[in-house]
């Protein structure tokens, strides 16, 4: 473990762009949002005052409507598509920030969860390190409160306290399943010839994304930059709009956290009230999606008006939100160790995929659609840990960590074989092991 730690940690450096992490040193050559929030919590026991460079740097490129950009682009860095003159937000959205190149849409709010570990880390360090937390949380603390309001307020219009999305890769669960329905809606007007870069990097095309849902992605892309990616406007617009009960629900964890945080450090009262308040909604919004015996959790497509029934990890949405009844959790909890899940006979570990081996949908080796992600693993083992669920928060924790001794840090992993696949060298995959063995 020690040297699985080490090589980790070597990892990271390795990735260190100076102020930024990229989030995979190929594929994925810049900052993405949840990524670096992620990768922030893998800092904290390596270097408190690294960790919250990562958050400073990506809370510098938030809009000016409080949105955090789901890619921050570094310097003179190529080798990506989308970049920045393909998002042209600095062209066309009023709230984009002038000082550095950002992507157009979000991504789920994990950040909170970051400045948790971060402060949690600094406790038991010096009072220089504790000092380095509190300023980073003084100086921060009314963007991280704009970020979670903005979430509230621009993308729950209606108050049904669920997040809506205007790009599956908002979800970042990019081609998962879930969204096949609402993306065969979406018709492809005319989108400017491009050039994938993924490809060229990750040769083997069954493990990403194919080129009709790439289409896709791309005319949404030209759809919001035909609103000037006005919040209101995008609203009604967008030909893709869809309730993410996922990452509503880790939006309320998210709120409850911040809230907590805030009331530790005596941040403003009505901040903390506003938080709590969106935990409580959130949580009941997600609720309101469940099943009423399996407790499982469904998103929900805006522009069709269906509900999204493909089983796939967003059910278990509100095992991290909380809020069922005893003995509906009891049941969700039975499906999640089952053989619909993490339970399947061959697999080669307990963890949770990313779309059910019993689905229709299902293929192994393609990135949403079936693989296990090791970060998703990391989350749902805290949310679990936070739950009081101990002995399941170390049981995901030992299984992943038996899936990441092979070393390569993959983005993916076959869940019959554990081939990894995908991108190797994934600096959140690094930093989730970073913060169990820490
Ligand atoms: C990609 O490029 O595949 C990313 O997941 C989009 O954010």
């Amino acid at each position: 473990p020690t040297q699985l730690a080490a090589r980790a940690a070597y990892l990271l450096r390795g990735n260190d762009l100076g102020t930024m992490t990229s989030a995979a040193p190929r594929l994925y050559p810049h900052m993405w949002s949840w990524d670096a929030a992620f990768v922030s919590v893998g800092l904290a026991p390596l270097s408190v005052e690294r960790a919250v460079v990562e958050l400073d740097t990506l809370l510098s490129a938030q809009w000016g409507n409080g949105m955090i950009p789901h890619i921050v682009f570094a310097n003179g860095v190529d080798g990506y598509f989308p970049g920045p003159a393909r998002w042209a937000v600095r062209d066309l959205a009023a709230d984009a920030p002038s000082g550095l190149h950002t992507s157009g849409i979000t991504q789920p709010p994990v950040h909170a969860i970051a400045v948790q570990r971060i402060l949690d880390h600094a406790r038991r360090r010096g009072r220089t390190t504790r000092g380095v937390a509190g300023e980073f949380l003084d100086r921060r603390w009314p963007d991280l409160v704009r970020w979670h309001r903005w979430l509230a307020h621009a993308r729950d219009q209606q108050e049904h306290g669920r997040i809506t999305l205007y790009h599956g890769w908002e979800s970042g669960m990019d081609n998962s399943p879930r969204w096949d329905a609402a993306y065969a809606n979406v018709i492809p007007g005319d989108v400017p010839p491009y050039v994938r870069e993924d490809q060229m990097v990750i040769t083997d095309a069954s493990q990403r994304p194919s080129n009709v849902e790439y289409d896709r992605y791309m005319w949404l892309v030209e759809e919001m930059k035909m609103s000037k990616y006005d919040d209101i406007a995008l609203n009604s617009t967008m030909s893709f709009a869809v309730e993410d009960v996922f990452v509503s629900a880790v939006f309320s964890v998210a709120c409850d956290v911040l809230a907590t945080i805030g009331e530790e450090h005596s941040k403003p009262h009505a901040d903390v009230r506003d938080l709590r308040s969106w935990a409580d909604r959130f949580r009941a919004g997600v609720i309101a999606t469940t099943n009423e015996r399996s407790g499982a959790a469904r998103d929900f497509d805006v522009r069709s008006g269906r509900w999204i029934t493909t089983e796939t990890l967003a059910m278990f949405a509100p095992l991290l939100s909380g809020g069922l009844p005893r003995d509906t959790e009891r049941n969700l909890l039975r499906l999640f160790d089952g053989p619909r899940f993490c339970g399947h006979p061959d697999f080669k570990f307990a963890l949770p995929p990313s779309t059910s081996p019993v689905a229709r949908d299902f293929r192994s080796r393609e990135y949403w659609r079936g693989p296990v992600w090791p970060v998703i693993t990391w989350l749902f083992s805290w949310a679990f840990g936070r739950r009081g669920w101990t002995e399941r928060s170390l049981m995901l924790r030992e299984e992943a960590l038996r899936q990441a001794s092979d070393g390569s840090f993959a983005e993916y992993y076959e869940p019959f074989t554990g081939e990894p696949l995908g991108s190797m060298q994934q600096s959140w995959t690094a930093a989730s092991v970073l913060d169990w063995l820490g």
